[in-house]
């Protein structure tokens, strides 16, 4: 018996280093050498591939635990998470195949989500550049740097769209529109995945939190979700499949439950939707403990349970609970969990670590030579800038208040966010290290030399200290330009960051009222991680921009958009409230049956705030104007196998050359169900020198203007439909077709 196991062995690790063969020869092949190794391994080993566990970080450093090393020496763990750096995962691999009977390599991952050691802007910030190209740069920058460190896989894209800002998350997805966030899902995708897993500079990416983690109620992390079938399919959703069908080979579950069951345990989201459906053939982790959370979900009784259900619904990787490990063993021989279900979990993982690599070089991704020369080098730099000044959005620009004027003699720069470092990065900052970060005085200081930047705190980020307000005042009223630089600490965005008011924290408004109250110009910087509720800024302060948390190179990022090196081309990713009151708010609402009417008391408002936001999603200024006209369709009448072609023509009418992010939103008037007022369809980014003017040509497909029925099926039914174009969601330019 042991004989054969050992020669079974021999056959299968000889036959690991693959020479070139065709594909479909190649997935065979790893397919017969995963059933080959699944027929060698007992049940410990096998639920050990299922097994994710944590390194830790103390002062001294990374470090793992006694009891993992033991079980990884044992072949009792499949991965490791939080382990980064060529000499420790260097380590932690030869724990795994130096010891082990059947030297499976340990799978590395981390949370790689906006940059590894050149940290981008957050998530949210990038997804108002609105430039899928620069967000699929970053992802591999990032996927490059992440693999130098001995990194295999990234807990991400985070595909959760969400509307409610109270909701800290909202800074790691990309805003409240299922168009626009499924073409960054996808670009996050490649960005990492890259076009090949075994290239050692690519990531295996991970789609999360499968799904609508991003609805929690009342905007209150990891609360629960109730929605609609079609709500779920029809905006919920498309994000995550976008990853799916741009290859992601890995699914995390979600916190939450969904209509009464917990993401964890749901075999409709987890196996009839994502597997049958839509055909994904990756591995199904869970977040953090959440198999244990099932005991508290109160779905599950002890342990065991807890296992069984969640590996029953389609999980196949336990991260962290260790409720795998503890009880599928034992209930496989009570017979009670079906072995063939982890032979699939072990299949699935397996084979993600073949199309790594990992089994013909488990060192692969330890180079320390890639380590030294592939991290934080000047391109990605630049390119962490340049995405940087793209995310920025100019909310207000009252009189051209911006650009700061050429020659300016005295600069105050004032507030909280002005020479504060650690805030710039943002939360899951991964490896960056905050104090490389650029912060805004020092990048003013590089872009003006012959300036003075005088830099004044004023406040804390939260508190109720005013002190340093004096100091403040005479700064604003002693320089010819003021910045303001207020905002959220990182903290108070992203996981367990919900806040139920979000308006500026502590005495920071204050401070703004008075330097505002000066009457000099006054630029006001806001750094967050969610739209706030600035009302007064954004009647009083004469320009208002948006610059969320833009990583290691904030600073200059700012300072290229404030001085006018760089024309703001950025757009809200999500609708600004006014007031908490107003959420969920998003622009492609129903039109209810009492749509709204100032005059009639029986309509769809509020008696103590209007309707309206205070930015629109979309929205976001240019120092240049940019003006639509001759918007014409090419005909009147399509069916439903045409393409619905049209154009409109954008004039830069300013004195700045710059970029335009046309938007498409289209209206069905009359459908089976009701239907939103108006959807974002497409869009163009389209630069334009200062006095030329352009036609911009689009193409929709009759598929995309389809909607889920009240019989579930997915259709477009003809009738007519008004196209609006424009530069937010607002837009007033409008035409009409028939479909028939
Ligand atoms: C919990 C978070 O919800 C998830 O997004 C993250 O990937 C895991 N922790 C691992 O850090």
């Amino acid at each position: 018996m042991r004989t054969t196991v050992l020669f079974s062995l021999i056959i299968v690790l000889l036959s690991f280093g693959a020479c070139q063969q065709p594909q479909q020869d190649i997935e065979h092949s790893t397919d017969t050498k995963i059933d080959s190794l699944i027929s060698l391994m007992t049940i410990e080993e096998k639920v050990g591939q299922l097994t994710l566990y944590t390194s830790d970080m103390d002062q001294t450093g990374a470090y793992i635990r006694k009891e993992y090393e033991n079980d990884i020496k044992q072949g009792k763990v499949g991965a490791i998470f939080n382990a980064y750096g060529v000499d420790y995962t260097r380590r932690l691999q030869e724990m795994a195949v130096n010891n082990t009977r059947l030297r499976i390599p340990l799978l590395f991952g981390y949370d790689v989500i906006h940059g590894h050691r050149t940290i981008f802007p957050v998530p949210l910030a990038e997804a108002a550049s609105w430039n899928i190209e620069a967000i699929q740069h970053a992802a591999r920058i990032a996927a490059i740097e992440a693999s130098a460190e001995g990194l295999h896989w990234t807990f991400a894209p985070m595909c959760d769209i969400s509307r409610d800002p109270r909701w800290g998350r909202v800074v790691e997805g990309a805003g409240e529109d299922p168009f626009l966030a499924s073409l960054i899902a996808e670009a996050r995708v490649k960005g990492f995945q890259g076009d090949d897993l075994s290239d050692p500079t690519t990531l295996a990416a991970c789609v999360k939190h499968f799904a609508a983690y991003g609805a929690p109620q009342a905007g209150r992390d990891y609360h629960a979700v109730d929605m609609s079938e079609n709500m779920l399919r029809e905006v919920y959703l498309p994000p995550y499949k976008a990853a799916v069908d741009a290859g992601a080979v890995t699914a995390m579950t979600a916190f939450n439950d969904l209509n009464g069951i917990p993401s964890t345990s749901n075999k409709f989201l987890l196996t009839d939707l994502l597997r049958d459906e839509w055909g994904f053939e990756g591995f199904v982790v869970t977040d953090y403990t959440s198999v244990m959370e099932l005991l508290y979900h109160g779905v599950a009784a002890d342990t065991a349970h807890a296992a069984a259900l969640a590996l029953e619904a389609g999980v196949d990787m336990d991260m962290q609970s260790g409720f795998f490990h503890q009880t599928l063993p034992k209930l496989v021989e009570d017979k009670i969990v079906d072995e063939s279900l982890i032979d699939q979990a072990v299949r699935r993982i397996l084979k993600v670590k073949f199309q790594l690599g990992l089994f013909d070089d488990p060192y692969k991704y330890c180079s320390t030579t890639r380590e030294k020369n592939e991290i934080m080098q000047a391109d990605q730099l630049e390119a962490a800038r340049d995405m940087g000044r793209r995310s920025i959005v100019l909310l207000r620009n009252e009189a051209q208040t911006l650009p700061i004027p050429q020659h300016i003699k005295k600069i105050a720069v004032i507030g909280p966010m002005g020479n504060n470092k650690r805030d710039m990065i943002g939360s899951w900052s991964a490896a960056g290290d905050w104090s490389k970060a650029v912060d805004l005085v020092e990048g003013l200081k590089a872009r003006y030399p012959l300036s003075e930047i005088v830099f004044v705190k004023g406040c804390e980020i939260d508190g109720e200290q005013t002190e340093g307000f004096n100091e403040a005042r005479r700064a604003a009223a002693d320089a010819d330009f003021v910045i303001l630089a207020l905002g959220e600490a990182y903290w108070m965005s992203g996981e367990a960051a919900s806040r139920s008011q979000i308006d500026l924290p502590g005495v920071q408004q204050q401070l703004a009222e008075l330097i505002i109250g000066t009457g000099k110009p006054v630029a006001t910087v806001i750094i967050s991680g969610r739209p706030l509720t600035v009302n007064w800024l954004a009647q009083n302060s004469p320009a208002l921009v948006q610059a969320w948390f833009l990583g290691t190179q904030s600073g200059h990022a700012l300072a290229d958009v404030l001085s006018g090196d760089y024309n703001p081309s950025g757009k809200l990713p999500l609708t600004f409230p006014r007031n908490v009151g107003q959420i969920p708010i998003y622009y492609s609402m129903k039109n209810t049956g009492r749509p709204f009417n100032e005059n009639s008391k029986y309509t769809s408002k509020y008696l103590d705030v209007p309707n309206t936001p205070l930015f629109v999603f979309g929205h976001g200024l240019s120092y240049t104007q940019f003006e639509y006209s001759h918007l014409a369709l090419e005909q009147e009448t399509y069916t439903l196998d045409d393409s619905i072609r049209f154009e409109v023509e954008l004039a830069n009418t300013g004195s700045f050359a710059g970029e335009e992010i046309v938007q498409v939103y289209v209206h069905d008037q009359l459908a089976s169900v009701t239907r939103p007022v108006r959807e974002l369809k497409a869009f163009k980014r389209v630069w334009l020198e200062a006095g030329d003017s352009k036609k911009v040509n689009f193409s929709l497909h009759p598929e995309s203007l389809g909607f889920y029925k009240i019989d579930g099926s997915y259709g477009t039914e003809p009738g007519r439909f008004t196209i609006f174009v424009g530069g937010d969601s607002n837009a007033g330019l409008s035409t009409e077709f028939e479909l028939r």
